[in-house]
C-alpha cells in the first residue's frame, strides 16, 4: 500500500473507533495534518450524528467548516471527549513528536483537553527512540535567538523554519541531531527555557490509543 493509502486505513480506524460514541451534542477535538485531513473528510459523512469540533489549526478549522461541521472555540466548550490526531513520530509508550505543521502549540491545547488522544499513523512514523525527525519548537518571535542558544546547550542543533509564522503568530526552530532517552523530562526542560510557548513532545500527555497503518492492516496499540 502507498503512504497515502495507509492514511486512509488509518482515518477509517478512527472513525470505527469514535463512531459507536458520537452523540447529538457530542464535540470532538481535531488536529492538523495529512493524515487528520483524511479524517475529516470521513467524519464529513457522519455530521448529522454529532454537534461539531474544535480545530487544533486555521487549515483544519477551515476544512472542516468546508464541510458543514461547525467549529467551536474550546473556551466555549470546555472538553472534548476524543482528539484525533497524526504525528511525525511515535513510540512504544505513545509518546510523540508532532509539530511538523507547525500547529503543535494549539494541539497540545486541545489535546490537553481531551478523555482520549487518538494518534492515526502509518508505519513510517513508529520509532524506537524519538529525534530523527527535528523536534520542532514554537518561540515568542523576540526569544528567537536566546532559545536556540539554549537548545544547543541541551545538545541540539536548532535551525530557525523560514518564512513559517504560527497561528498564533510565533516562530518555529526545529532541534536536528537531537535524539531523545527521556521524553517527559526533556519536553518539561526545553519548555522551562524563558520565551518557548511549547515543544513538539507529546510525552506528559501521549496518547491513549495508537491506529498504526501497515502492508498488514490497521494495528491498535495502547501504552
Ligand atoms: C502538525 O503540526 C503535526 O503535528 C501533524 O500532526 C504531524 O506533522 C503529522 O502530519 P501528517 O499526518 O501530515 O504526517
Amino acid at each position: 500500500m502507498t503512504q497515502d493509502e495507509l492514511k486512509d486505513a488509518v482515518a477509517a480506524a478512527a472513525i470505527d473507533e469514535i463512531a459507536p460514541h458520537l452523540e447529538r451534542d457530542t464535540i470532538l477535538g481535531i488536529g492538523t495534518g495529512s493524515t487528520a485531513n483524511r479524517f475529516i473528510d470521513r467524519l464529513a459523512r457522519l455530521r448529522d450524528d454529532f454537534m461539531g469540533a474544535v480545530a487544533s489549526s486555521e487549515a483544519s478549522a477551515e476544512r472542516l467548516r468546508g464541510h458543514g461541521i461547525e467549529v467551536f472555540e474550546l473556551n466555549s466548550v470546555g472538553t472534548v471527549p476524543y482528539y484525533i490526531d497524526g504525528a511525525d513520530e511515535v513510540n512504544a509508550h505513545l509518546h510523540m513528536i508532532k509539530g511538523g505543521g507547525a500547529a503543535l502549540t494549539r494541539e497540545k491545547i486541545v489535546a490537553a483537553c481531551a478523555e482520549r488522544f487518538i494518534c492515526i499513523a502509518d508505519a513510517s512514523k513508529r520509532v524506537e527512540r524519538l529525534g530523527d525527525f527535528p523536534l520542532p519548537v514554537e518561540v515568542i518571535p523576540m526569544a528567537r535567538s536566546y532559545v536556540a542558544r539554549e537548545l544547543v546547550k541541551l545538545g541540539a542543533d536548532p535551525v530557525y523554519r523560514e518564512g513559517v509564522i504560527t497561528d498564533n503568530g510565533n516562530r518555529i526552530l526545529d532541534c536536528f541531531e537531537f535524539m531523545i532517552d527521556d521524553p517527559v523530562a526533556m519536553e518539561a526542560r526545553i519548555n522551562a527555557i524563558v520565551g518557548v510557548v511549547t515543544n513538539g513532545l507529546f510525552a506528559a500527555r501521549g496518547a491513549d490509543v495508537l491506529l498504526l497503518g501497515s502492508d498488514t492492516g490497521v494495528e491498535r496499540l495502547t501504552p
